[in-house]
């Protein structure tokens, strides 16, 4: 039956011969499934017709006055199937109906103008399916993508833990020696001041190992029951110091949060990190920076979002939040910000996110990144309350 109703599939027919577009409109005025119809008598007219009524299926003759029916298919850009109808059935016409692109093609017969309906219901159902299978192909590319890209991170993490590991003992070694070596040394000593340079430089290169380990998440945690609030307004002052002058530190800090397992330390560090990239972010003259804490019931959709692998089961979360007014960040950046050595600075070394990578992972966390050019950015890290039942981890079943 046909309707002017927009919600049934909507077909353009194009044909130039009238009494095969009558014979058409007949048949689906008789049928018992409900369309919209559009006729049109060229490739012009068709077009018009796509531009102003964006179809679900069209029927269209192979030769038409200005040009091949085949033509549509790219007019329609994957927006609907094309069906061709031809007079004359052969191969080579087969052949070049499916090279345009078109997903059917249909000799015209008296009878396949009585049962025009069963071709358009058979072309709908087929382009269903088709789309179905385009997007499952795209989604499983995109797992696809991911999974790699998580292994590549994941063997990049364990070559960088066991460098960091092995690195590290042997600094330590180095330190404990020339710390050894300065404190017999008499104080005027000239060598004092190259033992202290060399003493320097190998505290540096175990800060750096350390950032590795984190990264891997085979740092040594030393956790205890910690006040978020509480570690901010204590460390309010070296944390205001790795900001640029000219920039406004707010602190907007909840007094009654409750308690997270965590290390100080380890905490400090992922704050401090956040802290220099949001500096370095503001270029204007007075941008601002806000260090906020709070607690909060995240639903499973939210929590999905997080930069982590492993997500968190819907509940309350201690958050921590730094914002910035600062240039923000475009998708690719965005999309590589965790990974290690991405930087897109001339002196950073890409070290200081994946550091909070690891070590919000280790801390059973999440992490949230709201970010786009000139807009400024938001990085907002999800904490597990001591003793909530949500104390646990939902594994990749039960994510959505
Ligand atoms: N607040 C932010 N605003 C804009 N871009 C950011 C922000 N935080 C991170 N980025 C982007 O993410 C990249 C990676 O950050 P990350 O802290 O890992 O490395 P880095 O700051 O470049 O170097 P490093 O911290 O090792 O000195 C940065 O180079 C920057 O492009
Ligand atoms: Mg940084």
């Amino acid at each position: 039956m046909l309707t002017d109703n927009r919600n049934v599939p909507l077909i353009i027919i194009v044909e130039d011969d009238y009494d095969h577009a009558e014979l058409m409109k007949t048949s689906l005025h008789g049928a018992a499934e409900e369309y919209c119809l559009k006729i049109a008598a060229s490739l012009h007219d068709a077009r018009v017709t796509i531009e102003q009524h964006p179809p679900d299926i069209i029927l269209t003759d192979y030769r038409l006055p200005d040009g091949m029916g085949s033509e549509l298919v790219s007019t329609v850009n994957g927006l609907c199937p094309v069906i061709l109808l031809t007079s004359q059935g052969n191969e080579q016409v087969a052949v070049n109906a499916m090279k345009a692109g078109a997903q059917d093609y249909v000799v015209k017969t008296s009878a396949v103008f009585a049962g025009i309906s069963r071709i358009v219901q058979r072309g709908l159902r087929e382009w269903a399916l088709i789309q179905d299978q385009k997007r499952a192909k795209e989604e499983f590319h995109r797992i696809e993508r991911h999974l790699l890209h998580v292994q590549k991170l994941e063997s990049l993490g364990t070559m960088s833990g066991g460098i960091a590991h092995d690195f590290n003992n042997l600094l330590q070694a180095v330190l404990g020696n020339l710390e050894l070596s300065l404190s017999k040394l008499p104080e005027d000593a000239p060598a004092r001041n190259f033992i202290c340079q060399a003493f320097n430089a190998a505290e540096r290169a175990a800060r750096l190992s350390k950032m590795m380990l984190a990264y891997s998440g085979r740092g040594f945690l030393n956790n205890g029951e910690l006040n978020l609030t509480d570690l901010i307004e204590k460390n309010a002052n070296i944390s205001a110091a790795v900001i640029s002058q000219n920039i406004l530190f707010n602190l907007n800090l909840n007094r009654g949060l409750p308690l997270i397992l965590a290390d100080a330390d380890q905490i400090q560090q992922v704050i401090m990190a956040l802290l220099i990239n949001s500096s370095e972010s503001i270029t204007t003259a007075n941008g601002s920076i806000d260090l906020s804490t709070g607690v909060q019931d995240f639903d499973k959709k939210s929590l999905n979002n997080s930069r982590l692998e492993e997500k968190l089961a819907a509940g309350r979360y201690v958050w921590l939040e730094v914002s910035d007014s600062g240039c923000g960040m475009d998708v690719e950046t965005r999309n590589k910000m965790f990974d290690p050595f991405f930087t897109t600075k001339f002196t950073g070394r890409g070290l200081g996110m994946s550091a909070v990578h690891g070590l919000i992972r280790s801390h059973k966390g999440a992490i949230m990144v709201d970010s786009s050019p000139g807009r400024g950015t938001t990085i907002r890290l999800l904490f597990p309350i001591i003793n909530m039942p949500n104390y646990r981890v939902i594994s990749d079943v039960e994510k959505e």
